[in-house]
């Protein structure tokens, strides 16, 4: 049987639920991610449309770029074995009315409000957090 390997994903503490980030971070060692890198910033509103590029088109995309410029966040990389899959799950389903429905024990239900502050991000697939970590942490692929 193949070895389980040890990936890395983007998770990012957005403003609403930097009040309680030493809670999270507790809940995200708890559960056996290894935080590889961490630091805070205020994201201007011109890395956050290429952080969001994906979204440039939906109707939601200012009010998420100006939220997410609103206040520091939190960065992290974190790895464990299969950190994408691992990380979606402890955050739990994107909007937090719903997480707080069928997944309240998830960080979505416990941290956000509704479907924009949602309190969590993480990369959805493999691919997606090499090119969001490659945004954040340029040195983890050089
Ligand atoms: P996340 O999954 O981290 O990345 C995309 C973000 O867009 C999502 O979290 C929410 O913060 C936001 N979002 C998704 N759907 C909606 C929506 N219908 N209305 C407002 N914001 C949304």
């Amino acid at each position: 049987m193949a070895t389980p390997e040890v990936t890395m994903t983007l998770a990012l503490i957005k403003p609403d639920a930097y009040p309680k980030r030493a809670e999270i971070i507790e809940e995200i060692k708890a559960n056996g991610f290894t935080i590889v890198k961490m630091r805070e910033e205020k994201c201007t509103p011109d890395l956050l449309k290429v952080f969001y590029k994906e979204h440039e088109e939906k109707h939601f995309f200012n009010d998420l770029v100006n939220f997410m410029a609103s206040g520091p966040i939190v960065i992290l990389a974190l790895s464990k074995v299969n950190a994408v899959p691992e990380w979606r799950k402890l955050i739990g389903p994107t909007n937090s009315l719903v997480a707080k429905e069928k997944n309240p024990e998830t960080l979505r239900a416990k941290y956000g409000t509704d479907g924009q502050c949602n309190a969590c991000h993480g990369s959805a697939n493999d691919d997606d957090a090499k090119r969001e970590l490659g945004i954040f942490f340029p040195e983890l692929s050089a």
